[in-house]
């Protein structure tokens, strides 16, 4: 049978550190404090600042909470991003998105300080992460290797396989694989024979967003899979990117949806909201 990677007790374990990592710097009288932004009120975003504010106050790092209408102008988003800047008490920014569709996200990004980009996303984090320089990493695939390596997962060496090119987990995941010392392919829309190539995968990380869409014969025999994916089906239940019963019998390890990849976004976020109080 294959290992169940529990994201929901590593990113448990992880926030239990990092509370004791906050005691220890506010005996020493350090504070930390993100601020966290929400334009309109998007149900998904919602529940995500929630569970971010949350997270927060579990290990005992202070929220500020920006809720602002879906009416907020750009002008008015980067004068407050500005604000954030240059307030010496404020460690870590986080804007959530997607933003209403007349502000553009770019500008947005690119207007917070990198030292306190925690979600990873400024153009200098993405480049810094590229060139191998010390730097905030984004959240989900940071989250991705410490479950394997929590896991007792090897990656050096290793045929790394990434089905998905996006900004926030194809393109960093296949950064940090890297890193790892992992060969790496990323794989998309326009990958011709998908299959053939998912199939030399020892690591096969899903990203696509289509439910159940990785069956059994998109995997070598042994593989470890990652599902970053997660839907609502007809039924009410949720699942991943990947057919999870047809794919299980046949690997080594794999993620659970829910309970795999999603719990560890926050766990890492909150790790880069610590390491924030350290610039
Ligand atoms: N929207 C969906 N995921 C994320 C995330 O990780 N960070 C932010 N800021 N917005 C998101």
């Amino acid at each position: 049978m294959a290992l169940l990677i529990d994201g929901k007790k590593i990113s448990a374990e992880i926030k239990d550190e990092l509370k004791v990592q906050v005691a220890e710097l506010a005996a020493k009288g350090v504070t930390i404090t993100l601020a966290v932004i929400q334009v309109g009120d998007d149900k998904a975003s919602s529940v995500y600042v929630g569970n971010k504010k949350k997270a927060c106050e579990y290990i005992g790092v202070k929220s500020l909470a920006y809720e602002l209408p879906e009416a907020t102008t750009e002008e008015e988003l980067l004068k407050l991003v500005k604000e954030l800047n240059e307030r010496k008490d404020v460690n870590g920014i986080l804007v959530q998105l997607p933003l209403p569709k007349h502000i553009n996200e770019d500008a947005v990004l690119l207007a917070i300080n990198p030292d306190k980009d925690v979600d990873g996303f400024h153009p200098v984090s993405v480049g810094r992460l590229w060139i191998g320089q010390k730097g905030y990493e984004s959240c989900t695939p940071a989250g991705i290797i410490q479950l394997l390596k929590r896991s007792g997962i090897e990656i050096a060496g290793k045929e790394c396989v990434i089905v998905g090119r996006s900004n926030i987990v194809g393109k960093p995941m296949a950064a940090l694989l890297l890193r790892e010392n992992g060969t790496v392919t990323v794989c998309h829309s326009r990958t011709k024979d998908l299959a053939s190539v998912t199939k030399r995968a020892d690591i096969l990380v899903v990203a696509i967003g289509k439910p159940k869409f990785i069956t059994a014969e998109y995997v070598k025999e042994g593989a470890v899979v990652i599902d970053v994916g997660i839907h609502r089906m007809e039924d009410n239940k949720l699942c991943g990117d990947v057919d999870f019963a047809d794919v299980e019998p046949h690997v080594s390890a794999i993620t659970p949806v829910p309970g795999g990849v999603g719990p560890m976004t926050i766990a890492m976020l909150m790790c880069n909201v610590v390491r924030s109080a350290e610039q």
